[in-house]
């Protein structure tokens, strides 16, 4: 991945960038770029008010709700690149571009031989994204196959390697959603794929689909497919239905409040966490009170899956955060808990 200073890419204006995100909301970039290489990124900051512009970096466009236009220069990362970066007794070390997009590399990964991501398929999104809210499904959070990744500091230019203590990862969470928020364009992540390679079953209806689709015993591949199967069970495609998966993220309680929640409500699901807090689903809460399948104007919660909102057709950003705020308000009566937006609000 070259980072040699090169031209700066041609800067678009008045770009529209409904097709940009996987909610198809309508909104324009004043300013647009599209980068291919980590050198492009350097010569950006040379240009005359770069301190001044607002700017956002956008990868897949599938974690973000735009409710507005966006005054400043939207960066599109689009840096390609596959690579084995070394191939040691105990584990695969593998780079990928920034845009790549995370499934076609997760499949890659598998076509190789490598197990390790087959968890995260199917996750729209690319690369580049994928650690700043630190993916996760089926029992698997990516922080768990990061290595490092590669930033370019858009402040100063300067290149910076990132290890995974200082991606500070938590639950659908980093260091680039806090401190480090829109200060860096990162340009590639690097995974360790153990040689040692376990199927992780932990998620029940993971394990009931692979007992019927293999009898025991899978591929890294079959649990790949399995998961993909849930997944288009249960979650709209983007490519048919608007939307940014799911809109909240799961609210993690203290064991006494807990205590309180599930004295009144014996069926909610439960996650305990190795620190001794509980981890609740956000879309059964929602779904009790009411939502799933339901409408307000042209936003949906979905009727197979209550934590995704999706777009009906020709909704904008505000249309969104009226059915966002109606939701977090029922849940909050009901239940006492304030669910909070996972993708981010721009
Ligand atoms: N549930 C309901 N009604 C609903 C939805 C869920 O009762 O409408 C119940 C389910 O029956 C289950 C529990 O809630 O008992 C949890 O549901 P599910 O297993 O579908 O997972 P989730 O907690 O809703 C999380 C992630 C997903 C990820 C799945 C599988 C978050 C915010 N979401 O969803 O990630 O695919 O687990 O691991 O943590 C995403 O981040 O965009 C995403 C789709």
């Amino acid at each position: 991945m070259p980072t040699e200073p090169e031209p700066v890419p041609p800067i678009l204006t008045a770009v529209d960038l409904t097709p940009l995100n996987t909610f198809g909301l309508p909104a324009r970039a004043a300013q647009f770029v599209e980068i291919e290489h980590a050198g492009q990124v350097r010569p950006l900051l040379a240009q005359p008010g770069w301190g001044e512009r607002r700017r956002l970096v956008l990868g897949g466009g599938s974690n973000v709700v735009l409710t507005r236009d966006f005054p400043g220069l939207v960066i599109k990362v689009a840096i390609p690149g596959r690579v084995l970066v070394a191939d040691e007794a105990d584990a695969r070390y593998v780079r990928a571009g920034a845009g790549e997009n995370w499934h076609a590399f997760v499949r890659w990964t598998l076509a190789q031989g490598w197990g390790g991501l087959e968890n995260l398929s199917l996750i729209p999104g690319t690369v580049g994204a994928s650690p700043i809210q630190n993916i996760g499904a089926y029992g698997v959070e990516l922080e768990e196959r990061f290595h490092s990744l590669d930033a370019i500091s858009l402040e100063d230019g300067r290149m910076r390697r990132f290890d995974r203590a200082d991606c500070a990862f938590g639950y659908r969470d980093s260091v680039f959603k806090h401190a480090e928020a829109g200060r860096w364009l990162i340009v590639s992540v690097t995974f360790r794929l153990p040689r040692r390679w376990q199927a992780v079953t932990s998620y029940g209806e993971l394990a009931r689909e692979l007992e019927v689709a293999t009898g025991g015993d899978p591929t890294p591949q079959q649990v790949s497919d399995a998961v993909i199967a849930i997944r288009r069970r249960k979650l709209p495609d983007p490519a048919e239905i608007g939307n940014a998966g799911s809109f909240f993220k799961n609210p993690v309680v203290a064991p006494d409040l807990f205590a309180e929640l599930i004295a009144r409500n014996p069926g909610m699901p439960r996650y305990v966490q190795p620190d001794g807090s509980i981890k609740l689903a956000a879309g059964w809460l929602i779904d009790a009170c009411g939502w799933k399948g339901r409408s307000l104007g042209p936003v949906g919660c979905f009727e197979r899956q209550a934590l995704v909102l999706v777009n009906r057709g020709g909704a904008c950003g505000a249309d969104v955060l009226r059915i966002a705020s109606a939701i977090q308000h029922d849940v909050e009566r009901r239940f006492g808990l304030r669910l909070e937006p996972e993708p981010v609000v721009v």
